[in-house]
């Protein structure tokens, strides 16, 4: 890895396990809980052992955040084994040993004898098993959890699916889950968590529980394919220029470093070694003022750089080594054959391993993308990353305002209409329009709840317009789709003020305050102030940011423009420039 770098230590039956993340920017929202969920999907599946009902993993953050933000200082982790309680003795750390129940007969497909010989470990293999052990993937996606967090906050998602155990093949997510597929690879991967063995329909699931069950007859164990998924995956992340700074090797080298993955596909992977090139590359097209490809063999890597499409990679599971009815091994203490030694162990772990695959490609793709953009801050990263995201428009799309009341987004959205030659949305005025009453009535009346989906649907509406200048209510941006739509759409741009000077502008206008029902019922400055450090996390999201105080609307819509010029890519030139869609006209 080239700017995160991760360790983790602990024995599967030890005290603990424990992990250090460093590289991070600061700056980034991170709670144990988006920590412990990735845990608690980690430990489903059908076919698990009996140590998945005795942990429970929680994560404790011991370093790295501060008041539910990183600091930009390693990420210290700790996941606590609750099986120690039962192996204190012969897992203790002082003096002491040796262990009565030492394990002698290594089992074929596992660490044991190699790890044996190579760290002296002969006379009990539980030096090397316990480490070899799959527990240690814990801490990997606790670690990945950390880094999905970076992605998400982006607009990167990342998720996967089973698509085969024991050689019965799963539906795949291009035909179960088709949008989510292109859109949003987290949520396929909460979909695939509906099931037990993590497919993507009812059909298959019932299919792969079946093979379980039949290895669990034959006292035998399985292995299989997982998918992972990544989208809103910008263009540019990796490089041709140097072998180890291609992606797809250090995908790669992430996914094959997972216990018992024993093959990595990016894209149509070994399959295209049978067919022609024709069916193999994916055609280039403009649509939509946008190079996009209409299929994505390729799995969204040529050169080993991203090329805008979803990121597809595939790993390959061999069965779980421990073999309950044993394969034939040799006990080391006595040199005569012996059957293989039996842990507690999975009959298959498949679905888990898309979990920890996850993982290792939100800590590879977030230190790709790091290496691209520097960034020591979440901050200091946004228009970097914005420039990267809209680097294949040959013209910016919608350009999106968003703040709080007061920030100035109609006053100098209107002025912003004008220079850049497109028509101005007003997402409140809008809703007004079709709900044939105020905003405030529609709180009254319906409740916030309805005017929530108003407000989304207005948005889908607009995005699917030509481009324009869209004024966004202050709430519109508390919703993952409605970043996500917008992000594929266009620009996103916050225009913010100290609380008082908000409060001063919506002062001058009394109707203004009346008209916010989310301000009405006490002191408005107050609510205002509260409202906004509410929102927060959500406006620090936008691509550009921009101080609207002392600044009147002719200013700031100027200063908007200045900021778009600086996140055009290279094609804009070209069609024309400055994602303007026309020459820039005079002073309205
Ligand atoms: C999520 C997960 C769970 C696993 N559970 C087990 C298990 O219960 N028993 C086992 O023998 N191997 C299990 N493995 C695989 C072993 O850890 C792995 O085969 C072993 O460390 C040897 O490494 P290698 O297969 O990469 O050569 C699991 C792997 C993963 C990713």
């Amino acid at each position: 890895m080239k700017r995160l770098r991760f360790l983790t230590a602990g024995e599967s039956h030890g005290p603990a396990l424990v992990g250090i993340l460093e590289g991070l920017p600061a700056g980034l929202p991170l709670e144990a809980a988006q920590i412990e969920r990735d845990l608690r999907r980690r430990q489903a599946g059908y076919g698990r052992g009996g140590r998945m009902k005795i942990e429970q993993d929680t994560a404790e953050i011991l370093g790295g955040v501060r008041f539910g933000r990183t600091l930009g200082s390693p990420l210290a982790l700790l996941i606590r084994n609750r099986d120690f309680a039962n192996w204190t003795e012969r897992m203790q750390i002082e003096p002491a040993g040796p262990d009565p129940a030492a394990v002698t007969v290594p089992r074929p497909g596992h660490a044991d004898l190699a790890g044996a010989i190579k760290y002296g470990h002969t006379a009990d293999l539980r030096n090397v098993l316990e480490r070899a052990s799959a527990r240690e993937t814990a801490m990997r996606v606790a670690l990945g959890a950390a880094a999905r967090a970076m992605l998400r906050n982006l607009g990167i998602s990342v998720g996967s699916y089973v698509r085969s155990i024991g050689g019965i093949e799963a539906v795949r997510a291009s035909q179960a889950a088709p949008d989510l597929y292109r859109e949003d690879g987290e949520e396929l991967g909460l979909l695939a968590d509906r099931s037990e063995v993590r497919a993507l329909d009812a059909t298959s699931t019932q299919q792969l529980i079946e093979r379980i069950q039949e290895a669990q007859r034959a006292r035998d164990t399985l292995g299989g394919a997982i998918e992972v998924v990544a989208t809103g995956v910008p263009a540019g992340l990796g490089s041709h220029v140097q072998w180890d700074r291609k992606l797809d090797g250090r995908l790669a080298r992430a996914l094959m470093s997972i216990p018992a993955i024993k093959a990595v596909e990016v894209g149509d992977g070994w399959a295209s070694g049978a067919m022609v090139g024709s069916q193999v590359h994916d055609p280039i097209h403009l649509i939509g003022e946008r190079l996009r490809r209409t299929s994505n063999h390729a799995g969204g890597v040529e050169g080993g750089i991203t090329n805008g499409e979803p990121l597809v990679v595939r790993a390959i599971m061999k069965p779980i080594a421990t073999v309950s009815n044993a394969l034939a091994s040799v006990d080391l203490r006595t040199l005569h054959e012996k059957k293989g030694h039996v842990e507690r162990s999975d009959t298959c772990a498949v679905p888990a391993a898309g979990i920890v695959a996850e993982a290792m490609v939100c800590l590879a793709l977030a230190d790709a993308l790091l290496e691209v953009l520097g960034g020591d801050t979440m901050e200091s990263l946004r228009l970097p990353f914005a420039r990267l995201r809209i680097s294949q428009r040959a013209r910016l799309g919608h350009v999106f305002l968003l703040g709080p009341s007061g920030a100035g987004k109609t006053s100098a959205g209107l002025i912003l209409s004008h220079r850049l030659g497109r028509p101005f949305f007003d997402l409140d005025a809008r809703i007004e329009a079709r709900a044939g009453m105020s905003v405030k009535e529609i709180f009254r009346r319906a409740g916030e709840e309805e005017f929530r989906r108003l407000e989304a649907l207005a948005l889908e509406e607009a995005c699917d317009h030509a481009p324009a200048v869209v004024a966004l209510g202050g709430g519109a941006v508390l919703r993952e789709r409605a970043w996500r739509r917008m992000r594929e759409a266009g620009v996103t741009v916050r225009l913010h003020a100290p609380p008082f000077e908000l409060v001063r502008r919506l002062a001058a206008n009394e109707q203004a305050v009346e008209a916010r029902p989310l301000l009405a019922g006490g002191d408005p400055a107050e609510r205002l102030s509260q409202l906004v450090q509410r929102r927060e996390h959500w406006y620090a999201r936008a691509d550009l940011h921009l101080d609207t105080t002392a600044l009147t609307a002719e200013e700031v819509a100027g200063a908007i423009v200045g900021l778009l010029r600086a996140i055009e890519g290279p094609l804009v030139p070209l069609a024309g420039g400055a994602g303007r869609g026309s020459p820039m006209p005079t002073e309205p």
